[in-house]
């Protein structure tokens, strides 16, 4: 059995590659970063392979894609993203097409070509990781980065349904989890004004929840009772908390 985790040298694809070598899986590690991927391997209890791939890249989105087919994967986990904080008046439009290509471009090649060849050997499990983010309307200041995972919510639940109807064991799942204790922030160049979770909790959770067959995973009660409450909320109203939250992660220098 053998599961591809993306962005697997840090976070929430770390502690999901590290708790699926736990019980048993062997593991292909994705991500740029070689050393930070030389140490996760290190604490891995299966066989496991590295592959360095830059998902910005679409030779690299394709690597993946053969090592996926030429290793016939059980498990993919579609879990690389990275946000980025500003106004989108003043915000980098090439780091933000880099985003769009890692976020959505690359799930939605992974996610097509990975199905087919699940469908055809009638098993299998795809979990793209969203966030909360693409629960919500919008997210002012950061509102390239909840576009990319509005879409990877939007498209997996599509997915799910379609497949559903076709009676074979592929399974869908998306994770949508709130704020956890990760590299993100660095990245993003935010800082959370909210409680966050652990990776090794939230990770251990999606792949539990993935072999449930649940289709939308949020951990936590505090983030799903936020979820459940918004939706009593008009957009307008819930934009501008949202925007309220938000401008105080901007990082202080
Ligand atoms: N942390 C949160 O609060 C939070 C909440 C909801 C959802 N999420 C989502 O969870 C996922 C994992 O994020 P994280 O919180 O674990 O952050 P993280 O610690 O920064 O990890 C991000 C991972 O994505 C990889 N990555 C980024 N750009 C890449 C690229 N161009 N090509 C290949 N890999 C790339 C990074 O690896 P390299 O740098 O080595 O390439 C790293 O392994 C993301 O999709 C994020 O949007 C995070």
């Amino acid at each position: 059995m053998k599961a591809l985790v993306t962005g697997a040298s840090s976070g929430i694809g770390r502690d999901m590659a590290i708790y699926l070598s736990k019980i048993g899986y062997d593991i292909i590690l994705v991500a740029r970063n070689e050393d930070k991927l030389i140490d996760v391997k290190e604490k891995l209890d299966t066989p496991s392979d590295i592959l360095i791939a830059d998902l910005n890249n679409k030779d690299d989105v394709d690597k993946v894609i053969d090592r996926c087919k030429k290793d016939k994967i059980d498990i993919l986990i579609n879990n690389a993203g990275f946000g980025l904080y500003g106004s989108f008046y003043e915000s980098d439009l090439d780091k933000e097409i880099e985003m769009i290509n890692v976020n959505v471009i690359a799930v939605h090649r992974l996610t097509k070509e990975v199905y087919k060849m699940m469908k055809e050997a009638n098993g299998g499990y795809i979990l793209n990781v969203a966030s909360s983010a693409g629960l919500l309307p919008g997210g002012p200041l950061l509102s390239t980065y909840y576009a990319t995972k509005s879409y990877v919510r939007s498209l997996t639940l599509g997915l799910y349904e379609e497949n559903r109807r076709n009676l074979n064991n592929v399974h869908f799942s998306v994770l949508c989890p709130g704020p956890i204790n990760t590299n993100f922030n660095n990245v993003a160049g935010t800082s959370f004004n909210l409680k966050s979770m652990s990776s090794d909790f939230v990770a251990k959770y999606a792949v539990d929840k993935m072999f449930k067959n649940k289709v939308v995973i949020v951990p936590g009660f505090m983030v799903k009772c936020g979820l459940f409450l918004q939706r009593f909320i008009c957009v307008k109203l819930l934009l501008k908390i949202i925007y309220n939250i938000q401008v105080k992660k901007g990082r202080k220098n």
